[in-house]
């Protein structure tokens, strides 16, 4: 299987990509192929009006890296790993506009957007998260926000760490070991145990076997 990272921080040598690559450290344990994209690299500009912006042929206009991003690395990747920093109490820009400008592609304007919907749904998701605060409610937003996405592409959301840092690399110094939860998260990519009942849900008296 394949895991793609999406890292959202404008700092390539800073915590959220720390806890994104020890993602990928774990799924390569467990012999999966990995992959780690810094969004800054491919993302230029945000969504424009699809009207007035689209190319005669329903192409997007925005001359940027998101179309190779999107169709050569995320569309074949298994599994995707957003890593953001907490900014406002909410996922980082960058990560926000890569999600906003899905829409150019899912929309029938764009000639591959059944592709496009059949490749990006049903892939295994997991979130890292570096902020500076340490109080649960600075990541209600992205939780929730992230839980709905992940719902509506039909994706199977694993886990979510968030690691408490705010200078480069400190997120290493965290006592509650956030570069070992990712890692075990990354561990459990594929395998792990995802469950979201409803009143119907047909299910054992144990979780785990
Ligand atoms: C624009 C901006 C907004 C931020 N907002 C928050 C915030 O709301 N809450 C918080 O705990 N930390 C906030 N921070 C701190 C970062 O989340 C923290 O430094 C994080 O470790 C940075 O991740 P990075 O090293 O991956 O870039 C903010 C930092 C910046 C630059």
């Amino acid at each position: 299987m394949k895991a793609l990272a999406l890292s959202a921080s404008p700092r390539k040598d800073g915590n959220s990509r720390l806890l994104a690559e020890a993602v990928l450290e774990g799924a390569a344990s467990r012999g999966h192929e990995v992959e780690l994209a810094d969004l800054s690299d491919a993302v230029a500009a945000p969504l424009r009006d699809c009207r007035t912006c689209r190319q005669a042929d329903g192409a997007c206009s925005i001359g940027d890296g998101y179309e190779s991003l999107l169709l050569r690395q995320v569309l074949p990747a298994d599994a995707l790993v957003l890593a953001t920093p907490l900014y406002w109490y909410g996922i980082a820009g960058q990560l926000k506009i890569f999600i906003d400008r899905l829409f150019c592609y899912l929309k029938t304007g764009y000639p591959g957007c059944a592709d496009v919907r059949r490749r990006l749904v049903g892939k295994r998701l997991a979130v890292v998260v570096s902020s500076e605060e340490t109080y649960p409610g600075s990541m209600v937003g992205v939780t929730a926000q992230l839980q709905e996405l992940a719902r509506y592409l039909h994706h199977d959301l694993v886990g979510v760490v968030r690691g408490v840092a705010n200078s480069r690399g400190e997120v290493a110094r965290d006592p509650a070991d956030p570069l070992a939860q990712a890692y075990g998260l990354g561990t459990r990519l594929f395998e792990g145990h995802v469950s979201d009942h409803r009143i119907d849900t047909v299910r054992d008296g144990v979780v785990w076997p």
